[in-house]
């Protein structure tokens, strides 16, 4: 802490006294000596002895002033006021005049400091791959925007560095930068909510930053290249497994045209009507297979857009209208007002409602009935409130081992039956996908011979966009 000026010199009098001692003392002296030799009158020399101290004391007085002055300028120079009663002798004017450019050149300087020191913030907030700095005993004192989003879950306040700083990993790494070791990378995998794989490094501080700051820990995030790598070893697997069997079919088929059904007009319509069949099931395959990546890759990203659920429902259910009277079913839809929009990837959810309509309507009852239920749920045991999509059918049911296994790609309980009405195995699993990435839950019950619900469920993270603008209140 600078200290601070006094205002006015610690003794006045004897600042005067003294100044009118110093310009009288040697004019008296010499005055006094004049008047013994009798040079001067001694009344003479008495009225000009008064007159030099008089002189003296104005101008003890003169300083004593602009001392007091130059004081004040200088306390108006140190917090940025104008320069006011400058002290009018020169040299303590010139002084005066002196600080107060020093003051204004210390301000500028200190003014570009703070710019580029805010330019600095901005260029760390702003940085695609997530910061966070933390103070001697690792606490968290700083994260920039990609860290914000990376660990704040949805729904919540703030975000939570609990598992990361937990990590082995990095704590060991946290360890090393604070005993300002050679920082190495790590790789640190974060099980929940959607796994991910990132590359920590711990950097010391030194000097520590004024926030407290100690280590600066810098992540990116390896999730998306590993997921790419993994989704390409499993689509080569699936297409090849799964392609090949209606491949097969079809080579099979063409070799019977070319060879013994040549001359069958009638088995030649047959085989042709199965062989477009399986092309178009191929054709349902690679769609399906394409989705599925395509939700897998984005899967870590957090979903953008608004959805409006008892839209969708509405729209699936009158898309499927065809096929559900085909089968002499008939859907019943049943919305509760309290839902609202919320966000989430629309063309996502439709897809999720549409597969498990579709699948009611593919393993429902012969003229039986499903039920579409879109409602609300309230915050409940940690879990958020939400909005849930149900669909119920009453057909013949799912075995109970089954239904863990359910959302697997390929998975189906029964092959022959999934594939003879043009199923893919992929439809849970994209439904899976798809929830897993807006947070949500799949749930499965079923009751052998009386049917199955499965409910969709997503947070509620409110659509701020379509709330309705608060209307200013009437003057
Ligand atoms: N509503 C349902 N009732 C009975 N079984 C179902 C139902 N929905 C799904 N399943 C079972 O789950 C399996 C996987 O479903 P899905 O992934 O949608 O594949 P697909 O519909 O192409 O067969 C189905 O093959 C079927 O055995
Ligand atoms: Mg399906």
């Amino acid at each position: 802490m600078p200290q601070s000026l006094p205002d006015r010199p610690a003794s006045p009098t004897l600042l005067v006294a003294g100044t009118a001692a110093a310009i009288a003392a040697v004019p008296g002296a010499l005055l006094a000596g004049l008047a013994a030799f009798e040079i001067v009158s001694e009344r003479a020399a008495a009225i000009l002895a008064a007159a030099f101290a008089l002189a003296g004391t104005l101008a003890g007085l003169i300083i004593y002033r602009d001392l007091a002055r130059l004081v004040l300028v200088l306390k108006r120079a140190e917090v940025g006021l104008p320069l006011e009663h400058l002290p009018i002798l020169p040299p303590l004017k010139r002084i005066a005049e002196a600080a107060g450019r020093l003051a204004d050149t210390l301000r500028d300087r200190t003014s570009e400091v703070d710019r580029l020191a805010g330019a600095a913030v901005r260029v760390v907030e702003g940085l695609p791959d997530p910061l966070i700095v933390l103070d001697a005993e690792a606490r968290p004192v700083m994260l920039n925007g990609a860290a914000r989003e990376l660990f704040t879950p949805p729904a919540a306040e703030g975000p939570d560095l609990g598992a990361l700083l937990r990590h082995p990993g990095l704590r060991t790494a946290v360890e090393r930068a604070g005993r300002g070791e050679r920082p190495e990378a790590v790789s640190v995998t974060l099980p929940v909510p959607v796994e991910r794989e990132l590359v920590a490094k711990a950097i010391g501080l030194d000097p520590p930053l004024r926030n407290g700051g100690r280590i600066l820990v810098t992540l990116s995030d390896r999730t998306r290249e590993r997921r790419v790598e993994q989704m390409r070893a499993d689509f080569i697997a699936n297409a090849n497994h799964e392609l090949r069997t209606p491949l097969t079919s079809l080579l099979g088929f063409i070799e019977t045209l070319r060879g013994p059904a040549a001359e069958d007009r009638e088995a030649q319509q047959r085989f042709l009507a199965i062989m477009a069949q399986e092309a178009h099931r191929m054709s349902r395959l690679i769609d399906d297979m394409l989705s599925l990546s395509r939700i897998e890759m984005m899967e870590h990203t957090a979903p953008k857009g608004v959805a409006d659920l008892p839209a969708l429902a509405r729209r699936t259910i009158e898309a499927l209208e065809p096929r559900i009277a085909a089968r002499r079913m008939r859907a019943e839809l049943s919305v509760d007002p309290a839902v609202q929009p919320i966000v989430g990837d629309p063309d996502q959810l439709a897809q999720v409602v549409m597969n498990l309509i579709d699948n009611a309507v593919k393993y429902g009852r012969d003229g039986g009935v499903i039920r579409v239920r879109v409602f609300a749920t309230p915050a409940q045991g940690g879990r958020p409130a939400g909005v849930a999509v149900s669909v119920t059918d009453d057909g013949a049911g799912i075995p109970r081992q089954h239904i863990p296994r359910l959302t697997e790609r390929f998975y189906r309980v029964d092959v022959a039956r999934s594939r003879a009405i043009g199923g893919t195995g992929l439809g849970l699993a994209i439904v899976k996908h798809v929830l897993n990435r807006h947070r949500g839950l799949l749930d499965i019950e079923s009751e052998e011979g009386k049917g199955s619900t499965f409910t969709a469920w997503l947070p509620a993270v409110p659509a701020e966009a379509t709330r309705p603008v608060a209307q200013p209140a009437a003057a």
